[in-house]
């Protein structure tokens, strides 16, 4: 018999790991047994047969991922053996997710439902209340999950409610926005629930002296990526990740918050969740978010400013007369557009009206520092080699701070990890200049900028051989 004992309730990539290296040593789901740390029942009841580290590989269908990634966050201490029961059939029977009456099948379906429709709850019903008015203003709220949905929900609050710190207090774990970041601490237990009007009463005594605020700015300094929201781990060719060891790691921390750090969210997850995105006051009348498009492989970025009329119309960064100008310069400098990843700075239009005409306007620093989490998320799940900043508020989001161009320009920097960074002109720049010899000049200029992008790449792809 196999005891696996995963460190909490919502502990994917312990349960992935696991049944990677279960099914590779051909382990059957009646020999399996699978507890969530710390709820007392997690001592083996006999020597059980050490796994083999795991040799190869197999494939599963990405949806058995994404349906195994919000199952898991049902409340039914059965869920765990159920994944890994439709895992281990799924080897065998590669289409068994297709099979709507097979019962493992309709009862994941039926978890995977109840859980996005507590998400979906959690979200509407908060309503978060100030507490300590005076010199730590923060706003909290109370909730009760049905099932374990208060990390998967925390962006959306990270998102909605921006700039203002607040805490979500819950029996399973407590989410937390510093203005930064998502922090995750343990649950408030049975005995000290709030009743009543006990709210303030609850948070003074768990968390007001934590909340320091140049305390929580010096950790995230240490800690932390930028990126105010918590991610899921993004697949591997076998969709199942590599494995390690089929025992995972340690418990969250008290009384600090113990960060949640895991690795990014593809960019279909990002592209869905920043629709909602209401971090500044932009998406009021824009039409809609104009995410990144290009693909998850790309190894370079291109960063525009912000979504002009045609974009916000489309749905589609660079369709209109800046985005043929671009067509053009990348098609001369030798990149081919389907394998470059293009974005902006800022994803919603910012415009003024006039008459039948929505007038650009250039987004502001706040906007600008609003969106940027979409920008850091969208780096962290397609990791390029190159990120091209296009103009001065592609190269303030890139660098996070206010960037010359003339300065810095038709140079490779080093960003993070790896990633190199080319500051250039934005293509709208060469569309407003007056003068024909000027423009062509510039033009020219911009290809050859683009160029130095075309070299890194084969310079890379050389490598790579
Ligand atoms: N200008 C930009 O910066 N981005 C677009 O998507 C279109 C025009």
């Amino acid at each position: 018999m196999h005891h696996i004992i995963l460190n909490c309730e919502t502990d994917f990539d312990g349960w992935r790991t696991a049944a990677r290296a279960l099914v590779l040593n051909e382990v059957p789901p009646d020999k399996v047994t699978w507890v969530v740390r710390n709820h007392g029942h997690e001592l083996s009841d006999g020597a059980q047969a050490p796994l083999e580290p795991p040799q190869g590989t197999f494939n599963v269908p990405a949806k058995f991922v994404e349906l195994a990634k919000t199952a898991i966050l049902h409340r039914d201490a059965e869920r765990f053996a159920l994944l890994y029961r439709l895992l281990w059939r799924l080897r065998r029977d590669h289409d068994l997710l297709d099979i709507a009456h097979d019962p493992d099948v309709a009862r994941i379906h039926a978890m995977a439902k109840a859980v996005h429709h507590e998400a979906q709850r959690m979200r509407t019903s908060i309503r978060l209340r100030e507490i300590g008015r005076e010199h730590k203003s923060h706003f909290v709220a109370w909730f009760e999950p049905q099932h374990h949905v208060v990390e998967l929900t925390a962006p959306f609050f990270a998102s909605r409610f921006a700039d203002m710190p607040w805490s979500i207090l819950t029996p399973d774990v407590c989410a937390h926005w510093d203005g930064y970041a998502v922090s995750i601490t343990p649950g408030i237990s049975n005995a000290e629930m709030p009743a009543g009007n006990r709210l303030e009463e609850l948070w003074q005594h768990h968390y007001a002296a934590i909340f320091n605020p140049a305390r929580l700015a010096a950790k995230k300094a240490r800690n932390l990526p930028a990126a105010p929201t918590i991610k899921l781990e993004s697949e591997s060719a076998d969709g199942l990740g590599s494995a390690t060891t089929a025992h995972a790691a340690t418990e969250p921390q008290m009384p600090e918050p113990a960060m949640i750090r895991r690795a990014a969210d593809s960019l279909s997850v990002l592209r869905e969740e920043a629709a909602d995105c209401r971090a500044c006051h932009l998406y009021k009348h824009a039409t809609q978010t104009v995410f990144g498009q290009g693909p998850q492989s790309a190894q370079v970025v291109l960063v525009g400013e912000q979504p002009g009329d045609k974009e916000d119309l489309a749905g589609k960064p660079f369709v209109g007369p800046a985005g043929l100008m671009l067509d053009r310069a990348l098609i001369e400098a030798g990149i081919d557009r389907k394998k470059v990843y293009i974005t902006n700075a800022v994803k919603h239009f910012k415009f003024v009206p006039r008459g039948k005409i929505r007038l650009h306007q250039k987004p502001n620093t706040p906007e600008i520092k609003a969106c940027r989490q979409w920008y850091e998320r969208e780096l962290a799940s397609i990791k390029p080699d190159l990120v091209v900043a296009m103009g001065a508020t592609a190269a303030q989001c890139v660098f996070n701070k206010l960037t010359p161009i003339n300065k810095n320009r038709g140079r490779l920097i080093d960003l993070d990890e790896g990633v190199k960074a080319l500051v250039t002109v934005h293509p709208s720049y060469l569309l407003r200049l007056p003068d024909q010899d000027a423009k062509e000049r510039e033009y020219q200029r911009f290809v050859e900028d683009l160029k130095l992008a075309a070299e890194l790449l084969r310079k890379r792809a050389q490598a790579a051989a």
